[in-house]
């Protein structure tokens, strides 16, 4: 067990409370890439008392890793509306390498929103490469093979209330190392 869903739901609900207070009065904008970000996306968003919207980007995986050995994404899914001129928090459940955000952060700066923020549940910054400014950020994590609350093992897993550690010997017999 890494974060049991009680600390999940109350650190969930400081967060939506902080971007309630940040964002008062502004149009805000979550945006979120498919498809671990949505268990928190679903939970955070209930904890903003704010008028928003919620919109999704789908990026395709090269094996294990969102990006590949450049650091570029490629997008599956673009954003359905337009956000020039608004105020874009990027819902992320977990950050690693930090390579697939800061392509995507890249690429939705250009279209020039009026702010662009990130919100991660799980900060796991031992193997990160690319410099992230993270202005909402859940937990630091070790660096470990999680799964729970969004996070897979081959697409398995996301379900779970909790965010545990598969045993040695699970990782093992799926290939894992
Ligand atoms: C995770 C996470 C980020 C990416 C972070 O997605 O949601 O998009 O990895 O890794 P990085 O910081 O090293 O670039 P994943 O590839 O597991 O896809 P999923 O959201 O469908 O689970």
């Amino acid at each position: 067990m890494l974060f049991e869903e009680e600390r999940i739901r109350s650190r969930v609900a400081e967060m939506g409370a902080a971007i309630g207070a940040d964002y008062a009065g502004q149009q805000l904008v979550l945006v979120t890439v498919l498809r671990g970000g949505l268990f928190f996306l679903a939970d955070l968003c209930r904890e903003i008392r704010l008028d928003m919207r919620l919109d999704f980007m789908a990026i395709s995986s090269y094996g294990p890793a969102a990006h590949d050995d450049t650091g570029a994404v490629r997008v599956t899914k673009d954003l359905d509306e337009d956000i020039e001129g608004a105020h874009v928090l990027v819902v992320e459940d977990v950050i690693d390498t930090g390579l697939t955000l800061n392509y995507l952060l890249r690429t939705l700066r250009s279209r020039k929103p009026a702010s662009l923020e990130v919100a991660v549940l799980l900060d796991r910054d031992q193997r990160r490469i690319a410099d992230l400014p993270i202005a909402y950020r859940g937990f630091h994590m070790p660096d470990e093979f999680a799964v729970g609350y969004g996070l897979d093992l081959d697409g398995r897993h996301r379900n779970l209330r909790y965010i545990g550690v598969l045993a040695g010997h699970v990782l093992e017999s799926r290939g894992v190392s």
